[in-house]
């Protein structure tokens, strides 16, 4: 290379180095410009690129330690009351190479865990981002025990305090402040999406809400209810995951071809109402390691069956067919449901020793008769949102072991008959698509990987990427049509194995060839 040309390379870097100091000395003095209101600045500091960052403050219980983080960004954190007896912990991360848009994370389970790895994934992709611990620390449920203030900020205070609080910041830490404001969150996070969507509709322009945790109290419910039905291991209701093994194989064979193509992956449960009484063992069965007792087929079966309470009304749809075996060591494992039981524990019954053991249907009703702060999340009228332009990107997995991908289509259609919409005009700001293969927020056999989070991403395109499509819909006002999902070879992250296109609700993915399911335009929705 002549110097000629390596000239201007040098100018650039040098330059490019310039920025930086002057990005560094900016947010060293981040911390002493800010004065709102209830907030206390612990720290503002300067994260390098390529940094991997220590979580020392971090709850032991959140399994966090540290975090790679991959752009040059400026930490604040944060403590801020929500009350004169409680307070959120809160994370703003500004990358120096910001794009102008505002987003929040979001919360999983009942815990109190700033989700590091969205702040690191949303911060790389040019957002301001902030992230709140949920209004308490650590995954157990024992801070809600006679605090009704920590309940509340998990209902809904601790996203909407951390969104004001954040909004102010962005727009005082870079002088163009932002244009368009966004919200990522699946599980728990996808419900307090939903709770934006539903109580404060201005405080986002657009909302990625992944298997929401909405009618959350019967959710707390239904995973409660499952002990009683398997009981523990050894009985003669259980199911050892080899046994769960040969339900799924059956569920499979009943169902795959449904939708076109053998390919172990259900695309549309709905037409999957699995007859499982073909397993049961003989009198005369020579090989009982491929079959069941019928003690075990009714286990099955009660497992897969929609939950009714005491009055007959549904409380929750069932699971849905095709999870058994990322469910069997997790919700059928003979053991009480922990966030149940400590929900029941620490805030129903404000008693500690309530052990899940005993939950019956009559709980559930002294549960959904609570519903502090309107925990439930189940609003149907979504208009205040949709007159602010506001736009909502509902997906779920189809093979969630933890939230039934049935309770979406069900809030989907609650929506549609409170609202008076038929899809055709509910897709004009909410759109919801069925990710089949997608385990809870992530994992599973398919093509689960449509840019969700940190690993399970292939790219920015917002054909390929949930968050840019929602960014292409909120600022083009280009629609998402259908979420394409990568299927990884060997985990998240991994070598790209094929894609799939997955379709909006109510239309269905259907194999119409020619050649192998691994085409992705082998594929309609219908
Ligand atoms: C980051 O640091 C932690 C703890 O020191 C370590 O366990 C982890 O492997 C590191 N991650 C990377 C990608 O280097
Ligand atoms: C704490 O807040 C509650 C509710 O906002 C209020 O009624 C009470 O007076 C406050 N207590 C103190 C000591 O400020
Ligand atoms: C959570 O932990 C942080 C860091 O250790 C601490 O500053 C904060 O007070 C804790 N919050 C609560 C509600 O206990
Ligand atoms: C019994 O069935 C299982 C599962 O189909 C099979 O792996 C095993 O080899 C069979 N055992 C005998 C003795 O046939
Ligand atoms: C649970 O039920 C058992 C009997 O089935 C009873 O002995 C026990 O006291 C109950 N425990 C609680 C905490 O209610
Ligand atoms: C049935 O139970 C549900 C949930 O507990 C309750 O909302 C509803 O009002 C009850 N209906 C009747 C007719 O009692
Ligand atoms: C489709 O591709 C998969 C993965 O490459 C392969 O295992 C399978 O045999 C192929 N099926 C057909 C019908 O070609």
């Amino acid at each position: 290379m002549t110097r000629v040309s390596a000239l201007p390379l040098l100018a650039l870097g040098s330059l490019a180095l310039a920025s930086q100091d002057a990005f560094k000395s900016k947010c060293a003095k981040f911390a002493d410009q800010i004065n709102i209101p209830n907030v206390k600045v612990n720290f503002a500091e300067f994260v390098q690129g390529g940094t991997n960052l220590s979580l020392s403050d971090n709850p032991t219980s959140c399994g966090a330690f540290s975090q790679v983080v991959s752009v040059d960004l400026c930490r604040v954190a944060m403590a801020v009351s929500t009350s004169n007896s409680s307070e959120i912990t809160l994370e703003a991360w500004f990358p120096e190479e910001y794009k102008g848009r505002f987003l929040s994370t979001g919360n999983g389970g009942i815990s109190g865990c700033i989700q590091y790895y969205d702040l690191a994934y949303t911060a790389q992709l040019g957002f301001a981002t902030v992230g709140a611990n949920n209004g308490h620390n650590g995954t157990s449920g024992k801070p809600f025990y006679q605090h009704p203030e920590v309940v509340e900020d998990y209902a809904y205070r601790s996203v909407h305090t951390g969104v004001v609080v954040g909004k102010k910041l962005t727009k005082q830490f870079y002088d163009k402040g932002f244009d368009k404001s966004y919200y990522l969150g699946c599980s728990t996070g996808g419900r307090q999406g939903f709770k934006s969507v539903q109580k404060f509709p201005n405080d986002f322009d657009g909302v990625v809400a992944g298997a929401p945790a909405i009618n959350l109290i019967n959710l707390f419910s239904w995973s409660a209810h499952f002990y009683p039905i398997t009981g523990s291991p050894g009985s003669e209701t259980f199911l050892t995951t080899a046994e769960w093994q040969i339900v799924h194989d059956e569920i499979i064979r009943q169902c795959d071809s449904i939708d076109g193509a053998k390919d172990g992956i259900i695309e549309d449960p709905d037409l999957c109402r699995p007859i499982l009484e073909t397993l049961t063992c003989t009198s005369h069965a020579s090989n009982k390691t491929s079959c069941l007792t019928s003690t075990q087929v009714n286990t099955a079966n009660q497992v897969l069956a929609p939950f009714y309470g005491i009055n007959g009304t549904l409380l929750y749809p069932r699971m849905q067919p095709g999870s058994e075996m990322l469910a069997a060591s997790l919700m059928y494992d003979g053991s009480p449901f922990p966030y149940s039981e400590d929900w029941y524990r620490y805030v129903v019954y404000e008693n500690p020793s309530w052990s899940g053991k005993n939950f019956t249907v009559k709980d559930a009703a002294v549960a959904l008769a609570q519903n502090p702060y309107n925990l439930q999340t189940w609003e149907g009228d979504l208009s205040p949102f949709q007159k602010s332009g506001g736009k909502v990107l509902h997906y779920h997995g189809l093979q969630d072991q933890l939230i039934s991908s049935e309770d979406s289509k069900w809030y989907y259609s609650h929506v549609s008959q409170t609202m008076q919409l038929p899809p055709s005009k509910l897709d004009e700001f909410y759109r919801f698509f069925q990710i089949s293969g997608m385990g809870h927020c992530g994992g599973g056999d398919g093509a689960y990987g449509i840019g969700q989070g940190l690993r399970t991403y292939d790219g920015t395109n917002p054909e390929d990427n949930v968050l840019m499509a929602m960014v292409q819909w909120v600022e083009k006002g280009i629609a998402p049509e259908t979420v394409r999902g990568a299927k990884f070879a060997n985990g998240p992250g991994s070598k790209v194995e094929y894609k799939r296109k997955h379709c909006r609700w109510p239309r269905r993915n259907v194999f119409k060839g020619p050649g192998n399911y691994t085409d992705e335009n082998a594929w309609q929705c219908i």
